[in-house]
């Protein structure tokens, strides 16, 4: 059948993430985001979601009683002829691998960074994933409401740190807790800052060209000397506005602003928008890129949310659409089983209600009811199977031993482990030299954990017990110039083994990662790992 408006609804889509630390005002940014597109009518619903899953146990508590609804979200909205799909990346205490998985549906990121604490560790991790896949990324510098670091330092951080260029598009007006407000280069217009107005609804903002008369009074003539030497240095000395580099991912463009205040969103939305892509094509096994406007359906799943409630075992698929339309009720070609299904009651995510979708478009993401078919990365698609390539296994960063309290229940123990392993809830390592009994699990995210103990329990009737392992690091061995036992590496460095038998050194420290490259030329460690079944490996 054909779709006449589907090049036309590609072409509105955006899809994309904020990454970012815990407190840099992630759920602010996003509200008022959601704000402008109408899609809430006072700030504070996606705070009241976060606020519900702040603790661990409230948190299990929670997903036991509304089943998978809580952590499952991407929100959509519409904002001047756009529709916009933001991912969410959990950060708190649900920072998982699902954080990560969740990046590679995304077309384009928001890097939102404090502007007192500048690039701090969880953005570091998430700017790599994307990285990986080259995606633009766009950085939002909040709280400039607030005393913070000089502008210049924290360009410099972002490069230092981060390992890539950054370009100003707007830029601050008189720090150090009296803020002003923001120069815009392209239109050389000030947007003046008024404060006080902590923003549940838009706000009209006063703005002045820089090349009024009035200008230097209304700001204030040293801000305004200020500015024109700021100006002029990053005139000279920056880098310039290249719009290739910045969608191949290479150039960072920059806006200063303040979330709570309202304060330079909308400027920013409206940029970020005309500058990013639309959902571009993406690569299929020896068919190579698919258009999204293609009439061909294609879509792939990015993240399995298992049910937390024993009563109900579905769970749900999170699927991205990538190419043709989506219809509710549609029969598929499904890749890890090979045949046709049925796609009945998907469902998409708004910013508060759960909705039957009936069509989606390339970009958008839709939750389908799983009886326990789907794994991560699957490919479904109408017409001749294509595959897209799978979704990679990211290195975990904790830890633990785990075993059996009955060791009469280590059957049960072992098929749990596994198929949580393979549903990617965890991943499981052992050490050829300890023994076969051990069990390792590691996981990105300490909740993870909680959630094996639980599911555990719950689904094979198997209690746990856990012991803290000091590694914080896994490799996978890509190249190797000699036999794995014959490696030069420190002494806390583990020999392990991953769920499919592949090598991979488990480290405490990047000090020894380091050490491990530099006494051993030709050794090739990896981050990331093909997700990969045990028959496939055979
Ligand atoms: P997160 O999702 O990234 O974790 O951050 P969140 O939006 O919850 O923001 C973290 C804290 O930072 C909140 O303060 C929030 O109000 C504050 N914040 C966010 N944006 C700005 C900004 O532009 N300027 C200033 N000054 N503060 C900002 P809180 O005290 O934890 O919560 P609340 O009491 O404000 O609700």
């Amino acid at each position: 059948m054909q779709h006449p408006e589907l090049a036309a609804e590609v072409a509105r889509r955006r899809t994309f993430a904020i990454i970012s630390h815990p407190d840099a005002g992630k759920t602010t940014l996003t509200e008022k985001l959601l704000l402008y597109g109408g899609a809430i009518r006072q700030a504070g619903s996606v705070k009241a979601r976060k606020a519900a899953r702040h603790a661990t146990s409230d948190w299990m508590e929670i997903e036991k009683q509304r089943g998978i609804s809580v952590t499952s979200s991407a929100m959509q909205f519409d904002y001047n002829n756009y529709r916009i799909n933001i991912l969410d990346t959990p950060g708190h205490q649900d920072f998982s691998e699902d954080t990560y998985r969740t990046l590679v549906a995304a077309d384009s990121a928001v890097m939102l960074i404090d502007n007192a604490k500048g690039v701090e560790e969880q953005t570091i991790k998430l700017f790599k994933v994307c990285r990986l896949r080259s995606i633009p990324i766009f950085t939002f510098i909040n709280k400039m409401d607030r005393t913070g670091r000089d502008p210049f330092e924290l360009m410099e951080d972002i490069e230092q740190v981060l390992g890539i260029r950054s370009c100003p598009v707007n830029w601050p007006i008189g720090i150090h807790g009296d803020f002003k407000g923001v120069y815009h280069r392209d239109t050389r217009l000030i947007e003046l800052y008024s404060g006080g107005d902590h923003g549940q609804g838009q706000v009209n903002v006063e703005t002045i060209s820089i090349d009024d008369p009035g200008c230097p009074a209304k700001i204030g003539q040293s801000y305004y000397d200020k500015l024109i030497e700021d100006i002029e240095l990053l005139d000279v000395a920056g880098d310039e506005f290249d719009l290739d580099k910045i969608l191949s991912g290479q150039l960072t463009p920059m806006f200063f602003g303040s979330a709570t205040n309202n304060f330079g969103v909308e400027p920013f939305l409206n940029r970020f928008l005309s500058y990013t892509k639309s959902p571009t094509p993406r690569v299929a096994e020896e068919v190579g890129p698919i258009d999204p406007a293609d009439e061909k359906f294609t879509g792939f799943v990015f993240k399995i949310q298992a049910n937390m409630n024993p009563a109900h075992r579905d769970r749900l698929a999170f699927m991205r659409v990538c190419s043709g339309v989506f219809e509710k009720g549609m029969t598929v070609w499904h890749s890890s089983t090979n045949s046709r299904v049925k796609l009945a009651q998907p469902q998409t995510f708004m910013a508060q209600e759960h909705e039957t979708v009936e069509t989606a478009y390339p970009g958008d993401i839709i939750g389908l009811f799983d009886p326990g078919i789907f794994r991560l990365g699957d490919t479904i698609c109408t017409g001749s199977p294509v595959r897209y390539s799978g979704i990679p296994l990211f290195a975990p960063e904790f830890f633990c031993r785990v075993s059996p309290e009955d060791s009469m229940k280590r059957k049960q123990f072992l098929k749990g482990i596994s198929q949580l392993s393979q549903e990617g809830a965890i991943q499981t390592f052992k050490r050829p030299n300890i023994g076969r009994e051990e069990m390792i699990a590691g996981v990105v995210g300490v909740l993870q954990m909680d959630v094996l103990e639980y599911r555990l329990k719950g689904e094979y009737g198997v209690n746990i017990t856990r012991e803290n392992l000091p590694f914080r690091f896994v490799r996978w061995i890509v190249e190797t110039p000699k036999p794995i036992d014959r490696l030069r590496l420190t002494s806390t460095t583990a020999i392990a083994e991953d769920r499919v038998g592949r090598p991979v050194l488990m480290f405490e420290n990047e000090w020894s990662i380091r050490l491990a490259g530099e006494n051993n030329e030709g050794l090739v460690l990896a981050e990331t790992a093909d997700r990969m079944t045990a028959d496939e490996m055979e």
